[in-house]
């Protein structure tokens, strides 16, 4: 079965042909304009999707050396995310459903991200857990099996990405941060700033990113290094030590409740998704600790870790296979929930 997948929740206009679970091609196109801003502009994600949809889904199948008549299944991301961007990716499938005659379903964002590790070569066995760290969520879920999965807690305020974002921001550092912020704190001390870690209850698994990114704002301001007119410059030598030490209070939150759910559910598999999943030091203490623990680690591909068509492709398939499909009423929906079909 060949199925289409389209994705537009956010800033990346992206589709992707899948073939009996196997990528044929995944075309991503990222909108530069919103770097200007700092941060996402829902109006603009918008009108660049609408611009984006139909070159990215003929490149799409161009790619996978295949004819649109001979697509079986759609599968299109219909929240969370922002509504009018959704719109565009939901609107164009059902266009597309009706003139083909064939079924399309609406995939939940959050699954998509949930059950990106099984595009890759080495899949992880069920039971697991999966952390999902990108700029909208940052979530642990508990995946007994296939489609069958319990939210363990997430993020009281600030994604983990968010976070990483705007601080950014007050460093004068641009749009998406946390690439930037990652690359410098490969070469600064962690210790540098002891900044602190928000574990909440300690048995629990909920988080809470905004006070660090307060606490960095108040290391700024106290040394004028705030990036706006009256900024000082900072060397950049400070700037890679507080790149790293606000890095590390992130980090070892994420690892010490992810390991925390593997123990409390005695799972052998660990999964990771999402933008932030492609972060240095992330992956590195993952896999050092899962060692360790005698733990899998999956963690996507980059192309995989982000926004992207063959992830919701992927459960389209899930859920077409199961002839689970979505009529012509399907709204999109922006706070879709992830225990929500
Ligand atoms: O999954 P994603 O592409 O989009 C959302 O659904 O949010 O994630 C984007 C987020 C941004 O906040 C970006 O700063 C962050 O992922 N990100 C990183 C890294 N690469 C991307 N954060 C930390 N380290 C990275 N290397
Ligand atoms: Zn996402």
């Amino acid at each position: 079965m060949k199925i289409l997948g389209i994705e537009t929740s956010c800033d990346e206009t992206s589709a992707s042909v899948l073939s009996n679970g196997k990528i044929l091609s995944n075309i991503i196109s990222s909108q530069m304009i919103h770097q200007k801003y700092g941060g996402v502009v829902p109006e603009l994600a918008s009108r660049a999707h609408q611009k984006m949809i139909i070159p990215v889904v003929e490149q799409a199948l161009q790619v996978a050396n295949t004819n649109l008549s001979e697509i079986e299944g759609l599968a299109v991301t219909y929240g969370p995310g922002l509504i009018g961007a959704l719109m565009v990716g939901l609107n164009f499938t059902k266009a597309l459903a009706y003139q083909l005659r064939i079924p399309f379903v609406g995939v939940n964002h959050m699954h998509a991200h949930l059950y990106s590790n099984f595009l890759g070569d080495y899949k992880p066995d069920y039971p697991f857990i999966c952390l999902i760290v990108s700029g909208g969520h940052t979530q642990l879920v508990y995946v007994e099996k296939p489609l069958e999965h319990r939210l363990l807690g997430e993020t009281l305020d600030d994604a983990a990405g968010e976070a990483y974002d705007k601080v950014a921001k007050m460093l004068g550092l641009g749009f998406p941060g946390g690439p930037k912020i990652d690359k410098l704190a490969s070469e600064g001390d962690p210790n540098f700033v002891k900044f602190p870690r928000a574990y909440l209850d300690k048995e629990g698994f909920e988080f809470s990113f905004s006070g660090i990114k307060t606490s960095v704002l108040y290391w700024l301001k106290k040394r004028n290094y705030l990036s706006g007119s009256y900024e000082r410059k900072m060397p950049e030598d400070e700037m890679k030590n507080l790149c790293a030490s606000f890095q590390a209070a992130i980090v070892e939150v994420l690892i010490s409740k992810t390991f925390m759910a593997a123990e409390k559910f005695q799972v052998k598999n660990i999964a990771v998704s999402g933008g932030v999943s492609a972060n240095s030091e992330l992956r590195r203490q993952l896999l050092k600790i899962g060692q360790e623990k005698n733990i899998r680690v999956f963690i996507p591909d980059f192309e995989y870790c982000t926004d992207n068509g063959a992830m919701v492709a992927l459960v389209g398939e899930m859920l077409l296979e199961r002839k689970i499909r979505s009529s012509f009423d399907l709204n999109a929906k922006a706070n879709l929930s992830i225990q929500e079909f």
